[in-house]
């Protein structure tokens, strides 16, 4: 597929732009989306670019059925300089084909992807908010389209990319959470789909959201799903613990997403010299290391919150207050630098950020 075939087809109408103080996460949608369709024997086709609209599928589209589908998330800023840029596109794209390998779905081609999105950004510019803690939030995804009822994959898919201005996921910017330590219900288990970008990930993990946030607990941990043992991953984010001076993060199992914030962090603390481990983590380890007083700091991390401190646990009924329940220095430091290097104040020198 080449960047020429793409079609281009401008709204005749623009819609209102949110004020930034009403920017929530993901409830407001640019003027453009981007679509291009599969077909068996065909391949990819019809790249394009339309106003942002309704899709029109049959009822008996797979997607509806049995969930064949993956999605990414990334961001793209405007810097001090009134320039666009994007950090490390390319990992999200190379994510979504191991996702489609995992869901039976097609690849893209990883460099037409970033081409599309970036013609997208260009048309809809004026959609990056400027101020500090915004953004524009990207969502690239494939559905199954294909009007059938057997269970086997698609044929017919449609890749699709909708962008979202947002405001920081929590109000404060960087603000601690309390997290209730599930017992009952299991993410994912190695062999299945916990190391995929799928949406049936997250249906599934409604539950013991609801269940947690009843009790007074913003997201879970959860834990590995046959030992109950081991700490896999927290919300829908990856988890760092700081015990004893030692960053420990649970290393990749196939039932942990390989998150891009995880992996930077991983990067930055090593550029930094600092120890970082990642290695498994059981939570009677935590349980200890924060008896002895050895637990400094937890967070999670992921493209939407970028660092979100963990400022409690509650497991088997103890509740575990972590830095006084206070957002401690490294995950405010993490923050400031990757959040620093993503709107373009800070020097990009792990080369990261990609200019529009
Ligand atoms: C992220 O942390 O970026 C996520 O994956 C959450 C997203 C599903 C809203």
């Amino acid at each position: 597929m080449k960047e020429h075939d793409m079609q281009i087809t401008l709204s005749t109408t623009k819609k209102e732009k949110p004020q930034a103080d009403q920017l929530e996460f993901g409830k407001h949608f640019t003027d453009h989306m981007f679509i291009m369709d599969y077909t068996q024997g065909q391949g990819w086709h019809d790249p394009r670019i339309v106003p942002y609209q309704p899709l029109s599928l049959e009822p008996s589209a797979m997607i509806f059925h049995y969930g064949q589908s993956v999605f990414e998330g990334l961001k793209a800023y405007s810097t001090p300089e009134d320039e666009v840029i994007l950090f490390r596109p390319e990992k999200n794209f190379q994510r979504l084909n191991s996702s489609n390998g995992r869901l039976c779905i097609p690849d893209v081609d990883v460099d037409f992807a970033l081409k599309a999105l970036k013609t997208l950004i260009s048309v809809d510019k004026e959609w990056i908010p400027q101020e500090e803690g915004t953004s524009l939030y990207i969502r690239p995804f494939i559905i199954a389209t294909e009007p059938y009822l057997g269970v086997s994959p698609s044929h017919k898919y449609q890749f699709i990319i909708i962008m979202s201005p947002v405001g920081s996921y929590y109000k404060e910017g960087i603000h601690p959470v309390k997290i209730a330590v599930e017992s009952a219900f299991t993410r994912a288990v190695n062999g299945g789909t916990g190391e995929a970008k799928t949406g049936g990930n997250y249906a599934s993990s409604l539950k013991a959201q609801e269940v947690s946030e009843k009790m007074g607990y913003a997201q879970v941990l959860w834990l590995d799903g046959v030992e109950k043992k081991y700490i896999e991953e927290v919300g829908s984010m990856n988890v760092f613990f700081k015990i004893n001076g030692e960053i420990i993060t649970p290393a990749l199992n196939g039932s942990i997403l390989s998150g891009i914030t995880r992996n930077s962090i991983i990067e930055l603390l090593k550029h930094w010299n600092l120890p970082v481990t990642e290695r498994r983590i059981s939570m009677e380890e935590v349980h200890e290391a924060h008896k002895s007083g050895l637990l400094e700091e937890a967070f999670g991390t992921g493209t939407a919150a970028v660092i979100s401190p963990i400022g409690e646990f509650l497991w088997n009924g103890e509740e575990m207050v972590v830095q006084s329940g206070e957002t401690g220095e490294l995950s405010k430091k993490l923050y400031d630098t990757l959040t620093g290097i993503q709107r373009g104040k800070i020097a990009d020198e792990l080369n990261w950020t990609t200019k529009v």
